[in-house]
């Protein structure tokens, strides 16, 4: 399957601090298997960047061919992505990555993310909720400011806030808002940065659950290695970006 498109910019806006979110159009989208696999988005149009930034996918609308991607635009690279306007076309690969595996949940499930990675739990959400599942959504930013899409989320289910500055919700990270929940859940699902899953892990010894990893990337699609991580008590190494970015829980050595 074709993995490449000159996708074309249906909308841009800024949503939160730093915070764009990019509606692309294109026939990739039908492509598209799991919640939590992302794009990789050439930047720039010349070879003043590195050429291509992952982002995780937000929502896809197959009947519109549409997909949403939210990100930070805190480099170079990203701040040059965000002049894009409606009617650019943007050079995509996608859908690229494992995701999350929604089948997994069988009757509540925790949705936990940090930051920039709080996207692509709204499509896991989405779909959970379309299978039935019931979501509970933890969801932790630095502060108010930096807050977006959290009136999506209450809409599919109960959604706590954190924020680590104290200026909305619960003052302190997404493990205070977990430890203080009543253990109603059966999977967990998570991503954001790794000291934040490290310390989901550790709150939730005994629940299953799948972990995100969003860290540095080259090629996206498995050639150069840039992305290797060792696997938990083993010799192996995985690639976040092909056999990822969603592990089991502890599967990896974080
Ligand atoms: Fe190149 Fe993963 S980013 S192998």
């Amino acid at each position: 399957k074709n993995i490449q498109e000159n996708m074309t910019v249906v909308s841009h806006n800024l949503i939160a601090r730093n915070i764009y979110e990019l509606v692309l159009r294109g026939e990739i989208t039908r492509n598209m298997k799991t919640p939590g696999q992302f794009v990789h988005i050439r930047v720039g149009d010349s070879s003043e960047f590195m050429l291509r930034r992952p982002i995780s996918i937000c929502e896809v609308n197959s009947d519109h061919e549409t997909l949403t991607c939210l990100y930070r635009a805190d480099g170079k690279g990203t701040q040059a992505l965000a002049k894009a306007k409606a009617g650019d076309t943007i050079d995509i690969l996608a859908p690229l990555g494992n995701g999350f595996p929604v089948e997994a949940a069988a009757d509540t499930a925790l949705l936990v993310g940090g930051g920039i990675g709080v996207p692509p739990l709204y499509e896991l959400s989405k779909q959970l909720n379309a299978r039935g599942i019931r979501t509970i959504h933890v969801l932790g930013f630095n502060s108010q400011d930096d807050i977006f899409y959290a009136d999506k989320f209450a809409a599919l289910g109960e959604t706590h806030i954190a924020t680590a500055d104290g200026s909305y919700g619960t003052k302190g990270f997404v493990t205070d808002v977990i430890k203080a929940l009543p253990k109603t859940y059966d999977t967990f699902y998570t991503c954001g940065p790794i000291v934040m899953i490290k310390a989901i892990q550790e709150a939730l010894p005994d629940t299953e659950g799948y972990v995100s990893l969003e860290e540095r990337m080259g090629c996206g699609i498995g050639a150069c290695y840039a992305c290797v991580c060792k696997v938990d008590n083993d010799e192996g190494y995985v690639k976040i970006c092909s056999d990822g970015p969603v592990f089991r829980k502890g599967e990896l050595e974080l």
